[in-house]
């Protein structure tokens, strides 16, 4: 007898149905009717228990060996590859960690934050002026490059292939079409597709014909994240092989989250004039972000970009008042924990005055996931948005584009903004210096 939690009697295929079309209100009816656990049984995706009490949350995030790897999204599987940080078990999964952590932390970020900026000026200043565009594509295009960046440092060019290689690659896993494929072939079905294979091959091989250059030619001036990876070695002194390199640079290059949340930043602003005020008047006085990051913390609360993070459990747990066995999958859920008015009062509203002078708790602001597993660049993350959020805030005055706030829509990595982010931009008209032209229209 199954000793998991009661969920949806539905057939699996149904369950796929509403996992990938309707995930957020579904998981928002199960939680009422089933309460803090239920399980789903999803098609392609497998039993999943679902945890939505930060006590849960917090056995299982504190859990050290006794939880392992499982994946929130097939498509993950596929695009990083089985040798990424994010996939690997244990003890390989820490010496992995270990080595990236760094070049997204302190120093790397402060190292950063200038590059960070330059960016996102650029290309705010290449805005259209006084039509409407979308938000979300402009931050893929900056979040790109920013990363672009952080791992392969200046290039004069002979990036410029990856980069348009990337930019489809980016395409055709946004495409809510494919999402449909996905939900009724599985990804391993889906990888062998022409439409995957098209998009992905390309990346690849550019991606290893760079690091095959890098080792090549190495220069012991650069320290960047590629340098770092090609002359990693395994515990018996063997470097990492290019299958590995490939999978950790392509788990480094899809990041999808940040463009996401910097999009629905902006959209949350403009919906709510008085805050993006505050935020501006904050942006324009000096280097203060007080408010700007509790605006970061609270949209990453309202609309985190990932909804639910997984594990496998590789011991017997005890979880919502079930004995849950050896290889269930666990998935504390960021969407209803964020959501819920046992920890945020008026949960529905907006308002970033609630992290103002007040640190978002462990297990109940988990955008980052939690654990030995947390997004490594979580901090980096944010010192990005900081900096792109005020690039724009001080250079263009938005508004919306359409009365109605937009709602959240699966895209193959993110929740992003159902019309993409859609805005219009004016010259901010009170810059003293006179307001900076944009692209004309
Ligand atoms: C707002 C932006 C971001 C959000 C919301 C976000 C969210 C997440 C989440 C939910 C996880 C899984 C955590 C877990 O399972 O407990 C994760 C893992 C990870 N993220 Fe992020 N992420 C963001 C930005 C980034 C960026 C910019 C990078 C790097 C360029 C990055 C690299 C990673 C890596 C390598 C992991 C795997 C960590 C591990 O398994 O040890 N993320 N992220």
């Amino acid at each position: 007898m199954s000793q998991l939690p009661p969920g949806p009697r539905m057939p699996r295929a149904l369950q796929a149905v509403g996992w990938t079309q309707r995930s957020l209100p579904w998981l928002e009816r199960c939680h009422r009717r089933y309460g803090d656990a239920f399980t789903l049984r999803i098609l392609h995706w497998g039993d999943w228990v679902i945890l939505a009490d930060p006590d849960d949350v917090k056995k299982v995030f504190t859990a050290g060996d006794a939880v392992g790897v499982a994946v929130a999204n097939p498509l993950l599987g596929p695009v990083l590859g089985p040798r990424s940080v994010m996939l690997l078990e244990e003890p390989q999964h820490m010496r992995r960690r270990k080595l990236m952590l760094p070049h997204f932390h302190g120093q790397a970020i402060a190292a950063d934050a200038a590059m960070m900026s330059e960016v996102a000026q650029r290309e705010v200043e290449g805005w259209p002026e006084g039509e409407p565009f979308a938000l979300w594509p402009r931050m893929q295009e900056v979040t790109k490059e920013v990363v672009m960046r952080a791992v392969f440092g200046e290039d004069n060019g002979q990036l410029e292939e990856l980069r348009r290689r990337l930019r489809r690659l980016t395409e055709w896993m946004n495409d809510p079409r494919n999402l449909a494929q996905l939900a009724t072939l599985g990804p391993d079905r889906i990888v062998r597709s022409r439409g995957y294979r098209e998009a992905m091959g390309p990346v690849e091989e550019a991606v290893i014909e760079e690091v095959r250059r890098r080792r090549a030619q190495p220069d012991p001036d650069r320290v960047g994240v590629v340098e770092m990876l090609v002359q990693s070695r395994h515990e018996d002194g063997s470097l990492l092989g290019e299958p590995e390199l490939r999978d950790e640079l392509l788990t480094l290059l899809t990041d999808g989250p940040t463009s996401t949340s910097l999009a629905w930043t902006l959209e949350r602003l403009l919906r709510n004039p008085d805050k993006l005020e505050r935020a501006r008047e904050e942006a324009l006085a000096g280097d203060d972000v007080t408010y700007l990051d509790a605006v970061i913390k609270e949209t990453l609360r309202m609309r985190p970009p990932v909804p639910v993070v997984v594990r496998r459990l590789l011991e017997p747990m005890r979880l919502g008042g079930h004995e849950l066995p050896a290889g269930t999958v666990v998935a504390p859920c960021i969407h209803l924990i964020h959501r819920d008015q046992r920890w945020y009062e008026r949960p529905h509203e907006f308002l970033p005055e609630r992290f103002l002078g007040r640190q978002p708790g462990t297990y109940t602001w988990i955008p980052f996931g939690g654990g030995v597993r947390r997004c490594l660049a979580a901090s980096y993350a944010e010192m990005e948005m900081k900096r792109v959020l005020r690039a724009i805030l001080t250079t263009v005055e938005l508004r919306p584009a359409s009365d109605r706030s937009e709602r959240m829509r699966k895209s193959a990595i993110s929740f992003s903004p159902d019309q993409s982010g859609l805005v219009i931009a004016e010259p901010r008209q009170t810059d003293p210096a006179g307001p900076r032209a944009l692209a004309p229209a």
